[in-house]
């Protein structure tokens, strides 16, 4: 492994509840994972990042944590996750596990002890209680991210605080209590051996000192990037630099991904300098617009200019937990494959979600009642929210719920059209595999090439890659003593048709 593994690292989200049931109660859990890490390992990532496991009464997916160092019981036992961890590790494969620092779930004992105390008593001083306008209104105009008003009147009359669900409540970074408690949480599972964390809503722990009014004119969306004074306040930074000197603490180059939005990339570029985390998501990767190839290798370069100005490595994700999968997105199987092919063969470090490498569309059609989403439950049910994303994971064409749970139960009910893209039989594995086997020998920069509108044209040592995003087939580059190693789709002869990226390498360069 190189002394900076996390520099290049392809790292694999493991949406843990979707992913493989072992007990055969329809939700996917660490024995389920356990057995399906091979499959990981045959992909060839580097490390999995794994969303939260701890206890949870779900409201959000487990992004609402009522214990932060147990595993809840329908994911398994701390014994479960010890386990999984030495294969994964055994396997040559890194654990990262998400933390959940700007919120807890209301059923956490923190919150439950606010509940219980009056106003103005230390227990409510964890968390962003307030007391009502003169007109008895929320204490501001703060909207949360799901939609609707951030804040939420208990029966004594004052309001709290949470940027997401009623049951999200927010913590408040300002009480030491929070701060020490947080440290404690890391400790805790790096002395299990985890290698690091994603960071959850990274940017959102501090709130603009007396509550300013946001002055919003609609809704936020999950992707919003608007100057908020909840969001991406100077204050996160120095909680951020006060873990980096945990994580660095320990031995074995353990590390941290935020989860960050920010208005400008150089802002966001903050969380990765030296003494930050080490990489944060690159979400304007993942929302540009592939209608506009220009704008896709603009928005490229500007991430990777961001990134060298703090020395992080730039990453780069097309799909997670949170959006529509990039096989929808952008429109067929075809130009989403082409969109890996292209992602992979940049410098620095890709995130896969889980069945990215299925060809997974976004179910569309999910039954109204089965939906767990809180969007869904917060926006009334016009927004569909984040499920069709979700929906377990076929691994076996043949098999009840296709391999997923021992039993064929699974929370989210599967289309039939899974069968052709369950894990042994989709044609997209091994473009995976392939794509990811190649990319290891992938160090230097990317230089760009003159290319026709809508195609994307570079090199990186001996790899010249070809993304052919217009509406017409183009023709591949004159390039003598090289050869094709691997295309998104078949193609035929020096013609590359739309919506296909190639691999091309010299034939002295190519690794075998
Ligand atoms: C970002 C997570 O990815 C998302 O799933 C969650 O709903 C919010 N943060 C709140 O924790």
């Amino acid at each position: 492994m190189p002394a900076t593994w996390w520099r290049t690292a392809v790292i694999y989200e493991v949406y843990v509840r979707s992913f493989a049931d072992g007990d055969g109660d329809g939700v996917g859990d660490l024995i389920g994972l356990r057995e399906r890490l091979p499959h990981l390992r045959d992909l060839g990532v580097d490390a999995i990042w794994l969303t939260p496991f701890f206890r949870s009464p779900m409201v959000d997916g487990g992004y609402d944590v009522a214990d932060y160092r147990d595993v809840d019981p329908s994911f398994g036992t701390l014994a479960d996750f010890d386990a999984m961890l030495a294969d994964a590790h055994a396997l040559g494969l890194r654990v990262i596990i998400d933390v959940v620092p700007n919120h807890t779930s209301s059923e956490h004992a923190w919150f439950t002890q606010a509940l219980q105390s009056l106003p103005g008593d230390p227990a409510r001083q964890r968390y962003h209680f307030r007391p009502p306008t003169p007109d008895g209104l929320p204490p501001n105009d703060w909207e949360s991210v799901f939609g609707g008003p951030a804040w939420t009147q208990v029966p004594d009359g004052e309001w709290y605080l949470h940027l997401f669900d009623p049951a999200q409540p927010d913590l408040n970074w300002d009480n030491p209590d929070v701060r020490v408690e947080f440290e404690d949480v890391l400790r805790f599972w790096l002395d299990r051996g985890v290698d690091g964390f994603r960071v959850d809503v990274a940017h959102g722990m501090v709130k603009a000192a007396g509550y300013p009014a946001a002055g919003l004119t609609g809704q936020i969306g999950l992707l919003g990037r608007r100057v908020l004074p909840y969001f991406d306040q100077d204050g996160v930074h120095e909680i951020h630099k006060a873990w980096r000197k945990i994580l660095d603490s320990y031995p074995g180059e353990r590390m941290a991904v935020a989860e960050a939005w920010a208005s400008t990339a150089q802002r966001l570029a903050r969380y990765t300098a030296p003494d930050e985390l080490h990489q944060a998501f690159n979400f304007e990767f993942l929302q540009a617009n592939w209608a506009d190839p220009a704008a896709v290798r603009a928005s490229i370069d500007s991430c990777i200019h961001a990134a060298e100005s703090v020395g992080a490595p730039t990453t780069w994700v097309l799909s997670n937990h949170d959006v529509r999968r990039h096989v929808t997105r952008l429109g067929s199987l075809e130009r989403a494959n082409a969109a890996a092919l292209l992602m992979l063969a940049l410098p620095g470090s890709a995130y896969l979600y889980q069945g990215d490498e299925l060809g997974l569309p976004e179910v569309l059609d999910l039954p109204d009642d089965a939906r767990q989403d809180p969007v869904w439950f917060r926006s009334g049910g016009t927004d569909p929210g984040r499920d069709g994303c979700r929906v377990p994971i076929p691994w076996r064409a043949a098999a009840p719920a296709f391999g997923f749970s021992p039993t064929g139960a699974a929370w989210l009910p599967q289309p039939p059209a899974f069968a052709e893209l369950a894990a042994d039989r989709s044609s997209t594995v091994e473009l995976y595999r392939e794509a990811l086997r190649l990319r290891r020998s992938l160090t230097g920069p990317l230089r760009w090439h003159e290319s026709p509108d809508g195609v994307l044209d570079f090199s990186r040592d001996g790899l010249r890659c070809v993304v052919n995003l217009s509406r017409t087939a183009c023709t591949l580059p004159d390039m003598p003593d090289s050869e094709v190693v691997l295309a998104s789709r078949p193609i035929d002869g020096g013609a590359l048709p739309a919506d296909t990226a190639v691999w091309i390498f010299a034939r002295t360069a190519r690794s075998s």
